[in-house]
């Protein structure tokens, strides 16, 4: 494998990751256990191309001024948790234009049978879809866009993700076999093993998210420790003592999230947590859940809010990333182009 240095970095150059974030909401614990703490875990490793997906966030009415909030918001969370802004790209979706344009191309290339079948898009727009934004149907395409324009190799997600990334593997299959060209990578997802799914802390069926009206179903990156400890005493859960085997555990939906995001957030394996809490009692394991959530959040929220005040410096990295990134797209739009006879 041919290496290269960036910065001091070594990189597997055939290996690059990309992947998104939307600035709508306030980023949880989910997000970052899901996703973000991967890229961090990921960047020594992999060219990192990072984006905050805007163009996404507006399939769903945001207001304006929120957009940007929550953009600089993302920015800030994703330094704040480790990102290097030297070794990565990170940029705004709507700065660089190439996205779009794939998008179109992409769309002629995927099947109304194939968008048909994504849950996400059935899950968001509930009964009323004949309601629903065109975009929110067509979101994925412009995912697989964001991917493919990259030639990522790989892309770190939660698990809701999945049926999305599997949809940008058969658009890029089906335009390679239309023009017989190996023009797009097939990417590969990249799960993280207890914390693919973090589930609501109010509903251990439901998976925890942004649009949830229950604050209480979800630990914020910026919640502080008060909120945090409250968040996690109301949590829900059965009146049992603690599991001592896997099997008990993964049959009480509740508490096996919560030994999730013990496991995920503290490194510690999910054996070892249920071997060390077997039989203990539900609230004494809570304590000890309730420090080790603070022992990641707290750091991050300090260093976030410090960030978000400096507005201009999250412009200036904003600017240079996308300036990076169109290096790379502008190219593959180009290629793109004369292979489907555009130019
Ligand atoms: P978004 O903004 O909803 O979520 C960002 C990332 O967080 C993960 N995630 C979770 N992981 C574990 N448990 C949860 N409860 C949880 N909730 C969210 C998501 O899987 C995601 O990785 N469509 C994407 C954004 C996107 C993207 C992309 C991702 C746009 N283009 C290209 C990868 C590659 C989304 O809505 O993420």
């Amino acid at each position: 494998m041919l290496n290269y240095i960036l910065n001091g970095v070594i990189f597997m150059a055939d290996k690059r990751i990309f992947s998104g974030v939307q600035p709508s909401g306030s980023i949880h614990i989910g997000n970052y256990l899901g996703a973000i703490k991967q890229f961090v875990d990921n960047q020594n490793q992999y060219e990192s191309i990072f984006s905050i997906v805007d163009l996404h966030a507006i399939t769903v009415w945001q207001e304006p001024e929120e957009l940007i909030n929550s953009t600089h918001n993302v920015l800030a969370l994703f330094i704040a948790s480790g990102l290097s802004i030297e070794k990565n790209i990170i940029f705004k979706q709507s700065a660089v234009v190439e996205h779009t344009q794939l998008s179109w191309v992409l769309g002629c290339t995927a099947r109304m049978g194939w968008l048909n079948r994504m849950t996400q898009f059935k899950d968001k727009a509930g009964k009323n879809k004949e309601n629903a934004s065109i975009g929110l149907y067509t979101y994925p395409i412009l995912m697989a866009a964001d991917i493919l324009l990259y030639s990522a190799t790989h892309v770190p997600v939660g698990d809701d993700q999945k049926q999305h990334l599997e949809l940008a593997r058969d658009i890029a299959n089906k335009f390679n076999t239309d023009y017989k060209k190996d023009f797009f990578l097939l990417p590969q997802p990249i799960f993280n093993k207890n914390s693919t799914r973090v589930m609501s802390l109010r509903d251990g069926s439901n998976k925890m998210s942004k649009s949830d009206i229950s604050e209480y179903s979800r630990i914020l990156m910026t919640d502080n420790n008060d909120i945090i400890t409250k968040k996690i005493k109301k949590a829900k859960t059965d009146s049992l003592k603690m599991p001592d085997t896997i099997k008990d555990a993964e049959s009480r939906l509740e508490i096996n999230n919560l030994i999730n995001i013990y496991s995920a957030s503290s490194g510690i394996d999910k054996q070892l947590v249920i071997d060390d809490f077997a039989l203990k009692d539900i609230i004494d394991f809570k304590k000890s859940l309730t420090e080790v959530i603070i022992e990641v959040v707290e750091p991050i929220a300090l260093e976030a809010n410090k960030l978000i005040n400096d507005k201009k410096y999250l412009e200036v990295i904003l600017k240079e990333g996308a300036e990076q990134a169109r290096e790379i797209s502008s190219k593959k739009i180009s290629d793109l182009y004369s292979i489907i006879g555009m130019i």
